[in-house]
């Protein structure tokens, strides 16, 4: 098996040393030969000890890192990557956003495409990235083990940073930085979610948010020394591949004196944007070019949060890294951004609805299925024998059309579906196309008989090929908030979002049919809604879920179950021998 572990292909330097005739003969010949490679990888899941805001704690990692090593590939490239899972508890790692074509039995959320890996097993990972470039990441999808075990995957060109549509006369960033966004909790996160579903009360609110996993020099502790620092030259321009990896938590970011321009998102790229603040959700990714034109010196990136739910506590601290110019002074304090308070909605909205495709969307004329789901979070009423921590006597829900997604525990949905014999035990695909009943979602008083969703494993069963639009809405159930949804195997054109209802003649006309921006990880605008589009082109259970882990614990989750098309092009692949057992 080939190991082709080389990073990225740049071109060659001596390209730049020939008369130019030659140097396009030769370095074109050299970019048609940039042949698609496959890459070996072996992740061990494994405790390490790390100290943060002067507490030592035993985290999971991969390969004792934290951020965990990053994967860097070039388009069309195929990854294999063996998982062996030396850590204590139940582990699966999902590829963030990558598509998965017909390989859904190494997308990896834990009991939908696969059983997780037990401690003492191995699982073997392989999948190809296709025509998808930009920053995606890896994360665990069991429990809340991703709150650690989480890392980069760097899509570049098969033809080399030369081949970057946002270079500047030709020529690419001077410099790469992966910007990886994170939460940090004094406790085990295993041990605070589960506590919370014990209790059935919310889970605790993280102590810090990270940056490369270091909180940096606003907490209680701090030092410098542990503070993510980048060391920039004067007037380069360097690219920012910003990961938000928090488990709960949307951010506004922004960097001393300095503009930052978004050039692509969930790897897909977007038109030049300029902006002094990002916004970005758990889930999302955000490319940026800065360029490094200010009075050397030191200047902080600083993140806190964009917290839309009134009333809901969060992590309000704030976390900073360091751009460090070298040819600046070492010794001055940072000069600090100034953010957007924690639920100033107006700079979320202004950032989100600012993003283009940087193409022309390619969109069916048509919809096939025009599905309209509510999102939101709810109450269980308590049952006898159970602990219910949550408001008057409740325990904490969330739902998608009032269905409160429950995992399967005894075989993956995927597996269920292609053993079809056991599909009736596992999961119905009964799962509504609409909510079971309509009523104003995003009223200031919401009925209370409309809080409480129904427990269930079902999936919207589509057939190959078909266009499906989206209408996402958002609900005040509880408390309204934005909701990072994302779905699995799919990249999505996002065509338009608002405030309110949705209403389906109004907001239909003013959908943005041109050039919307295409991701993987919509946030639904806190009472309001958003309307996503995109073909079934592959086949198989594709789950969807709000990318706040609190929310996706309480059941904000549903999947779709895209049927084979002709043909083994349009099928998916057979299981792989080592798929774990339950
Ligand atoms: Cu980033 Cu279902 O996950």
């Amino acid at each position: 098996m080939a190991s082709g572990m080389s990073s990225s292909s740049s071109m060659p330097s001596h390209c730049s040393s020939l008369p130019l005739i030659a140097l396009l003969l030769l370095c074109s010949q050299l970019l048609q030969v940039a042949t698609a490679r496959e890459q070996y990888h072996e992740f061990v899941i494994q405790e390490a000890s790390v100290t943060r805001l002067c507490r030592q704690r035993s985290i999971m990692t991969v390969n004792g890192q934290f951020p965990g090593p990053a994967l860097e590939v070039n388009e069309g490239d195929s990854l294999i990557v063996r998982v062996i899972n030396r850590g204590g508890y139940n582990v699966t790692v999902h590829w963030h956003g990558v598509r998965q074509m017909r390989t859904g039995w190494s997308d990896g959320p834990e009991f939908v495409t696969q059983c997780p890996i037990r401690p003492g097993g191995s699982y073997t990972y392989r999948f190809t990235v296709a025509g998808q470039e930009g920053t995606l990441w890896w994360h665990a999808h069991s429990s809340w083990l991703r709150a650690t075990v989480h890392g980069a995957l760097i899509i570049r060109p098969r033809a080399g940073v030369a081949a970057y549509p946002f270079n500047t006369a030709s020529k690419p960033p001077a410099r790469e930085i992966p910007v990886i966004l994170g939460e940090w909790w004094d406790m085990n996160p295993i041990d605070v979610v589960r506590t919370a579903t014990r209790t059935g009360a919310a889970p605790n609110i993280s102590d810090a948010l990270t940056v490369n996993g270091q909180p940096g020099d606003l907490y209680r502790c701090s030092s410098s020394k542990d503070t993510a620092t980048f060391t920039v030259k004067s007037g380069e321009t360097n690219l920012l591949r910003f990961i938000n990896a928090a488990l709960n938590t949307e951010l506004f970011v922004s960097i001393a004196g300095h503009t930052m321009t978004v050039v692509a998102a969930d790897a897909s790229y977007t038109k030049p944007y300029s902006t002094s603040v990002v916004m970005i959700a758990p889930g999302q990714t955000t490319d940026v070019l800065v360029t490094f034109d200010q009075p050397p010196g030191r200047y902080y990136l600083a993140a806190r949060a964009y917290a839309s739910a009134q009333g809901v506590p969060f992590d309000n601290t704030t976390t900073t890294a360091v751009f460090e110019y070298d040819d600046g002074s070492t010794s001055s304090a940072p000069m600090m951004p100034t953010l957007p308070a924690y639920n100033d909605t107006a700079a979320a909205t202004t950032f989100t609805t600012s993003l283009r495709g940087l193409r022309k969307a390619e969109l069916p004329s048509r919809v096939d299925e025009s599905l309209f789901f509510t999102v939101g979070v709810g109450l269980f009423n308590c049952s006898t024998g159970q602990s219910c921590g949550g408001p008057n006597n409740t325990r904490f829900a969330a739902s998608i059309n009032n269905v409160s997604f429950v995992l399967p525990s005894t075989v993956s949905i995927l597996q269920a579906h292609y053993h079809a014999n056991t599909a009736d035990e596992v999961f119905t695909d009964d799962f509504p196309a609409n909510p079971p009943v309509q009523f104003d979602y995003t009223a200031q008083n919401v009925s209370r008989a409309l809080w409480q969703p129904v427990p269930g494993t079902k999936v919207y069963r589509l057939k190959y090929g078909a266009a499906v639009q989206v209408v996402l809405q958002g609900t005040n159930i509880f408390a309204g908030e934005n909701h990072p949804i994302h779905i699995h195997g799919y990249d999505f054109y996002i065509l338009g979002e608002g405030f309110g209802n949705f209403d389906a003649v109004t907001d239909t006309a003013k959908l943005n049919m041109d050039d919307p921006p295409m991701r993987n990880t919509v946030g639904v605008p806190v009472n309001g809604w958003a309307v996503i589009r995109f073909v079934a082109d592959n086949p198989g259970v594709w789950l969807m879920h709000c990318h706040l882990d609190v929310h996706i614990t309480w059941g904000l989750a549903m999947a779709f179950l895209v049927e084979d098309g002709v043909g083994e092009l349009q099928s998916l692949q057979a299981p792989p021998p080592d798929l774990p057992i339950c």
